[in-house]
């Protein structure tokens, strides 16, 4: 993350925010107003899944006008961002509205987590065009009121979010830098559909599945094993407790009230053959999915291209994204650049 210098006049700044995919995963609140989640989750960034955002806050304009790839927010989107946006408004004691502009580099709603890229980016370029002085922790804390995974896309590589019971203790931080290990994202995008039910209403139903308290109690065994894992880069126990995690949320969400289905057939076809490359072929590959049907292969970078080919083979056509591990949200530049 860059320092904020105060060199302009203008209250304009752009910042580059990543997404991220969660090993331990975020999947219900303990309060929703606040975001704070009901346990601690880690996720590593996806350096090449990114979100650019300019702000620029004026005491001219009357409302805050919003635009996401060239099109002009409204609805529940425009509604979403101008909460971030009163938020920040009443943290930094101003009332100026603001110009967004923002652009991603992914589908949107699709299971990608746009949001935490998003949310990540634009708190970073609102504070930024302020010159506020803001340290990366409060960072964290000020992106989570967005989106409670964007906590995760400020700081750089591998991010726990410690879920905290307030505000200002419910904050991310990097545990290893990109460096510390190349792992690498194989994305099968089984469907670019926009997401029928928002995590934000699935995060509000967790707690009516019966599995939600066994999953969040025993959520810190898991997140201390699989960091641990982590830090000795021990890809076999990473990718048991990744997959592990992720068939739980999704059973939880599979057994709340309404209940939310978000795998495809495809998605499950994948499932079982990230388990037979691991378990039978030795390829260092497992699976988790969040909120949606796309099917994050998280492997060794040395065998990243078998799997794509592998999975080209599975389901001849099926769009691939890649991604290597992500550095933290930076600023860019205090001048306008997106259109
Ligand atoms: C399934 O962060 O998208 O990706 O705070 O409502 O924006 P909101 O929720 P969001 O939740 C996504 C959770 C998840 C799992 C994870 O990333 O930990």
């Amino acid at each position: 993350m860059q320092a904020v210098k105060a060199d302009s006049n203008r209250n304009i700044a752009r910042a580059r925010a990543h997404s991220n995919i969660a090993f331990i995963k975020y999947w219900g609140n303990r309060d929703q107003q606040l975001r704070l989640p009901a346990s601690s989750s880690l996720s590593m960034n996806l350096a090449d899944l990114y979100t650019t955002t300019e702000v620029e806050w004026s005491a001219s304009a009357e409302r805050d006008s919003v635009s996401i790839d060239g099109v002009p927010a409204t609805g529940a989107v425009l509604a979403r961002v101008q909460r971030h946006l009163h938020a920040l408004r009443r943290r930094f004691d101003i009332n100026q509205s603001a110009r967004v502009t923002s652009r991603n580099n992914f589908p949107m709603g699709a299971g990608l987590a746009s949001s935490a890229a998003a949310f990540a980016a634009l708190t970073l370029a609102a504070t930024a065009a302020l010159r506020a002085d803001v340290t990366e922790k409060e960072l964290t804390s000020l992106a989570r009121l967005g989106s409670g995974s964007a906590a995760r896309s400020i700081p750089a590589g591998y991010v726990q979010w410690h879920r905290g019971d307030s505000h200002e203790s419910s904050f991310a931080e990097s545990i290893a830098a990109p460096e510390h290990w190349q792992l690498v994202d194989v994305i099968a995008l089984v469907s670019r559909a926009h997401k029928s039910v928002g995590s934000t209403r699935g995060h509000a139903s967790a707690a009516s599945s019966i599995l939600q308290e066994a999953r969040i109690r025993s959520a810190g065994t898991r997140l201390a094993a699989l960091k641990r894992a982590l830090l000795q880069r021990d890809f076999a126990t990473l990718a048991r407790i990744t997959e592990e995690e992720s068939n739980l949320m999704h059973a939880v969400m599979m057994t709340s009230q309404p209940p939310l289905f978000y795998w495809e057939p495809q998605s499950l076809r994948i499932m079982r053959a990230v388990r037979r490359w691991r378990l039978e072929a030795g390829i260092q590959v497992c699976y988790t999915l969040d909120a949606g049907p796309n099917v994050h292969c998280i492997c060794l970078s040395e065998h990243a291209a078998a799997v794509a080919d592998r999975l080209g083979g599975l389901l001849p056509g099926i769009e691939i994204l890649q991604s290597k591990v992500g550095g933290g949200a930076t600023v860019l530049g205090r001048e306008s650049a997106l259109g």
